[in-house]
C-alpha cells in the first residue's frame, strides 16, 4: 500500500484499508514527487497557503465503512469511559452500552468489583439484556432458553445441563472485558491486550494539565451527580471532538461563555497550551450563565486553579471540564457514522447536591454551550456528503492542532499505532 500517492480524496478514504496521508504531513503538503503534480486533487492540496492545513475529506464523516473501521480499531481497542461508578452502587445494578460495534453489559458483582461482559449469550447468541439499565438479584437469565449467569459472568444454570456431563460450565461463561475505575467512572477495554490505562487515559490528562496532582485536586471521584443531560447528536464523533478542541468558533456561537471567559473570544482554545486554564473575567464571580456566584470552591484546589476553566480531551470519547466549584464530564457514545449520543454529567460536592441547592444557573452555562456546539456539529454533518466538501476544508492556525488529531485517527486506521489484528474480548 502506497500511502504517499493516495489522493487526498473521498474515493480513497471510502476504502478503509487505503488511508489518505495525514493532513499536515509532507506527504500531503510536500513538493518532491513529480508524479504527484499530475494529480489535480493532490496538486490542489499542495497549493494551500502556509496558514492553512487540510482537514479530513467529507467521506470520513459519512462512510459507514470508515466508521466500522473506527469502531474496530479505536473504540473496541482503547479504554472507553462507559458508566459512572455511582450508577452501579450495589451488586446487581447494571447498564448496557454500545462500545464500537459491540453491546457491553456492566454490573457490580457481590465482592463490590465492577464487571463488564459482551452482552451475548454463549448458547446461541441472543442479546442477554436489552434494557439500558436495571437491577437483577442474583444474575442474568437469557430470555431465549434460560441459560443463567451470575454477576461474575459464570454460567450457573441451563435447562438439561445435568444431562450433558461432558459440558464444563466454566467454558461457557460470558466473555469479559477489562475494567478500571478512575475519577468515579468505569472504563472498559474490549481488547484482549489493552493499552496501558496509565498511558492512554491518565497520560492524556497529565499531558494536558502538566501533572496528575492537578486533576486529583478536584477530588472528582468523591463528587455527586447534580445534573445529567443526554444529547442525541446527528453528527460524526470526530466533528464533536474537533469542535471541542478549538475555540475559533467561541466568539461566534458562545456569547455567554465568552462573557465568563473573555480570552475565549480571541479564538485560542484553552487546550492549546500545557497547564493553561482560561481565566474568569474580572467581574465574573462564578462559572454560571450570568457570571453570578456559584458554589464554594472544591476543597483541595490549588490557588492557581481558582477562577479558571480547564478543558481536557481524553481520546477517544471523553471531555473533562474543571472549574472551581464543579466538574463537567462528557462521555460520547458513537452510535453510527452520523450519530453520537453524549452523556453530560455536572458533578458537585455531595453536600451541595444533598441539600437540594439550586444549580440551574450553573448547569445552564454549559448546557447552552453544549447545545450551541452540537448544533454547529449537526450543521457541518449535513454538509459532509456534499461535493463541495469532497476533499475537505481547511484549518486556520488556531485550529492546526486538530491536524494532529486527524493524523492520529489515520494512524489508528492504518494500524500504525502498534496494535495488531488479534484484538478481542478477554475471557
Ligand atoms: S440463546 Fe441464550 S439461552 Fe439460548
Ligand atoms: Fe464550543
Amino acid at each position: 500500500m502506497s500511502l504517499s500517492r493516495t489522493p487526498f480524496s473521498a474515493a480513497a478514504s471510502a476504502n478503509p484499508h487505503v488511508i489518505p496521508p495525514a493532513p499536515g504531513t509532507t506527504e500531503t503538503l510536500g513538493t518532491t514527487e513529480a508524479s504527484d503534480h499530475a494529480d489535480p486533487e493532490h496538486a490542489a492540496a499542495r497549493t494551500l497557503p502556509e496558514s492553512l492545513l487540510p482537514t479530513l475529506p467529507g467521506a470520513d464523516y459519512t462512510d459507514p465503512e470508515v466508521f466500522r473501521e473506527e469502531q474496530r480499531r479505536i473504540f473496541e481497542r482503547m479504554w472507553f469511559c462507559l458508566a459512572r461508578s455511582a450508577d452501579l452502587d450495589r451488586p446487581g445494578r447494571f447498564q448496557t452500552h454500545q462500545v464500537g460495534g459491540e453491546s457491553v453489559l456492566v454490573t457490580r458483582s457481590r465482592d463490590g468489583s465492577v464487571r463488564a461482559f459482551l452482552n451475548i449469550c454463549r448458547h446461541r447468541g441472543a442479546q442477554l439484556c436489552t434494557a439500558p439499565e436495571g437491577e437483577v438479584r442474583r444474575g442474568f437469565q437469557c430470555p431465549y432458553h434460560a441459560w443463567t449467569y451470575d454477576l461474575d459472568g459464570r454460567l450457573v444454570a441451563a435447562p438439561n445441563l445435568t444431562g450433558m456431563p461432558d459440558v464444563d460450565r466454566r467454558d461457557y461463561g460470558l466473555l469479559r472485558a477489562h475494567v478500571r475505575e478512575w475519577l468515579g467512572y468505569v472504563w472498559v477495554c474490549l481488547d484482549e491486550h489493552p493499552p496501558s490505562f496509565e498511558e492512554q487515559v491518565i497520560g492524556a490528562v497529565t499531558a494536558r494539565l502538566g501533572d496528575r496532582a492537578h486533576v486529583e485536586a478536584y477530588g472528582v471521584e468523591g463528587l455527586s451527580l447534580g445534573h445529567r443531560v443526554s444529547y442525541d447528536v446527528r453528527a460524526n464523533w470526530k466533528l464533536i471532538i474537533e469542535n471541542f478542541m478549538e475555540c475559533y468558533h467561541c466568539a461566534t456561537i458562545h456569547p455567554e461563555l465568552t462573557e465568563v471567559l473573555p480570552e475565549f473570544s480571541d479564538g485560542f482554545a484553552a487546550q492549546y497550551y500545557v497547564g493553561h486554564g482560561a481565566e474568569f473575567g474580572s467581574e465574573v464571580r462564578g462559572f454560571t450563565i450570568d457570571g453570578g456566584a456559584g458554589q464554594e470552591p472544591l476543597p483541595g484546589l490549588r490557588e492557581e486553579q481558582d477562577r479558571r476553566y480547564y478543558a481536557i480531551t481524553v481520546r477517544p470519547q471523553v471531555f473533562l471540564n474543571l472549574v472551581p466549584d464543579h466538574v463537567i464530564v462528557h462521555r460520547m457514545y458513537p452510535m453510527a457514522v452520523d450519530r453520537t449520543v453524549i452523556e453530560c454529567d455536572w458533578l458537585y460536592l455531595p453536600g451541595v447536591v444533598a441539600e437540594g441547592t439550586d444549580l440551574s444557573r450553573s448547569v445552564e452555562l454549559f448546557h447552552r454551550v453544549n447545545e450551541q456546539d452540537f448544533d454547529a456539529c449537526e450543521r457541518c454533518q449535513r454538509a459532509m456528503g456534499s461535493r463541495a466538501y469532497e476533499r475537505g476544508g481547511v484549518l486556520v492556525p488556531s485550529e492546526h492542532h486538530i491536524g494532529e488529531f486527524h493524523g492520529w485517527v489515520r494512524d489508528r486506521l492504518a494500524g500504525s499505532d502498534g496494535t495488531d489484528e488479534t484484538g478481542g474480548a478477554a475471557e
